[in-house]
């Protein structure tokens, strides 16, 4: 067992580390305030090589480790949470569903777009009904022969608006239950599809978060991902690997909010010494530091087991649960150690413990994860 990161790994991650503070940093309480999407970093990611990380160089994309990946979403969400679910969605659900399961002709004109960050992907599961209880689908996609027609509402969806490719899951046989359900892929533009009104959030603010609304969407059946039936297995594989990528974010989040308070604590004096003198703050820190490491070698070891082509599922529920509740345990801490300055913006540890709550949420909410890791453990 080693716990070296190689020379390109390193690389990957000082980039990353660059482009957060020259890139992201500059404008963040901004955009945050104004729930900006960040269209210009998100450009800049896809010239770096960041949208498309894992997606093999055959379609445009970077050819790098899953490893990698968890060092550049760690990176930019120690800055800027707000982009990198934009990174996370695009990566680990739309480029490697489309790379895993898609066909030469939906790689050729989907993915190679969306891995060189020219397109921004959706992935589009849940609606007003159906969040944790993904089998419950309401949007129904009839099979028309040549086509489907689909309709129905999805919710919250990332990158809702700024997104022109959305994998969407629906109903096909409903009397087959899940293994009746189908993933598609559909474009802005499609005639009924309408893009609802913008979410206003706590949190990842500068994430555009839209439901989806269509009516008689007619999509080619060559859009159609995988066998007849294949829709649900679809999103619960492709969320495996999502799951590493939000993992990674709650992790950065909590390390971006880590490094703010203990800087803060040397600096800031009370009672004639800085307040990192204090044995109070000192354990915070540490409690805080033994945290963050326990969520990155989770993080680590879940992105190992894919790079390995080994099972992933539980590993990345695992990191993806402890990294969330990492993220929020330790932003209300680094807020508490900038006292009244923790509660106003420009501190910046305020925005990163609103942005952490959504890690608990999406993606699987800490309930679902307890339920999937419970399962694994059980065999049930
Ligand atoms: N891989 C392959 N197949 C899987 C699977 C996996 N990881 N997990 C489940 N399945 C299969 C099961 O084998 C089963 O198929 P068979 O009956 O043919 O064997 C089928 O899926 C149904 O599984 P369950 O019986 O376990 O279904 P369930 O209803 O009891 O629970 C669940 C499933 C795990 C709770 C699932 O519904 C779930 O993950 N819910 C959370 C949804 C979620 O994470 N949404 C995230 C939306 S995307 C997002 O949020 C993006 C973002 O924010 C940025
Ligand atoms: P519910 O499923 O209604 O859950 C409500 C509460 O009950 C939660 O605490 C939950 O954990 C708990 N609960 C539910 N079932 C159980 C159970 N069996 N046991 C114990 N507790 C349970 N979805 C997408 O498809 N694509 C996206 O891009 C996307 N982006 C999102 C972005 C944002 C900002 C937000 C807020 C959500 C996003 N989502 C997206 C949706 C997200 O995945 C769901 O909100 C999440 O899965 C929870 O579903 P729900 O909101 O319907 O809550």
């Amino acid at each position: 067992m080693t716990f070296d990161l190689t020379e390109e790994q390193l690389l990957i991650r000082d980039t990353a580390r660059d482009f957060a503070a020259t890139a992201l940093k500059p404008g963040v309480i901004e955009r945050d305030e104004k729930q900006q999407f960040p269209t210009e970093q998100v450009k800049q990611l896809g010239e770096l090589g960041f949208m498309g990380m894992m997606t093999s160089p055959t379609y445009n994309g970077a050819g790098l480790d899953t490893i990698s990946y968890v060092l550049v979403m760690e990176e930019l969400s120690k800055v800027d949470a707000s982009t990198s679910v934009v990174v996370s969605v695009n990566n680990s659900l739309v480029c490697y569903g489309l790379e895993q399961f898609g066909t030469d002709f939906q790689k050729e004109k989907y993915l190679k777009p969306l891995a060189e960050g020219t397109k921004i992907g959706a992935f589009c599961l849940s609606e007003p009904e159906a969040g944790s209880d993904a089998t419950s689908q309401h949007t129904r996609a009839e099979d028309k022969g040549d086509h489907y027609l689909i309709n129905g509402t999805k919710n919250w969806i990332t990158n809702g608006n700024s997104a022109s490719i959305y994998l969407v899951i629906a109903q096909t046989h409903a009397d087959s239950g899940h293994r009746g359900i189908n993933a598609f892929i559909l474009e802005k533009g499609m005639e009924g599809f309408i893009v609802g009104p913008k979410e206003n959030k706590l949190g990842i603010r500068g994430s555009d978060t839209h439901s989806l609304l269509f009516t008689d969407v007619k999509v080619p059946k060559e859009n159609r991902i995988g066998e007849d039936g294949f829709g649900f297995k679809f999103a619960m594989k492709v969320l495996e690997g999502g799951r590493i990528g939000i993992a990674a974010q709650a992790l950065g989040i909590a390390s971006g909010a880590f490094e703010l308070a203990t800087a803060y604590a040397k600096e800031r004096k009370t009672f004639g010494k800085p307040i990192a003198e204090h044995q109070a703050i000192q354990f915070k820190l540490a409690d805080m530091y033994t945290q963050i490491e326990a969520a990155r070698l989770l993080c680590l070891k879940a992105a190992w087991l894919k790079d390995q082509g080994l099972p992933y599922a539980e590993a990345a529920a695992t990191a993806k649960l402890f990294a969330s509740e990492v993220a929020m345990k330790v932003t209300v801490e680094a807020v508490q150690i900038h006292g009244g300055y923790g509660f106003v913006k420009e501190y910046h540890v305020e925005r990163l413990m609103r942005d952490a709550k959504i890690t608990q949420i999406y993606e699987g909410t800490s309930e679902i994860q307890r339920l999937v890791i419970s399962r694994a453990i059980l065999k049930t």
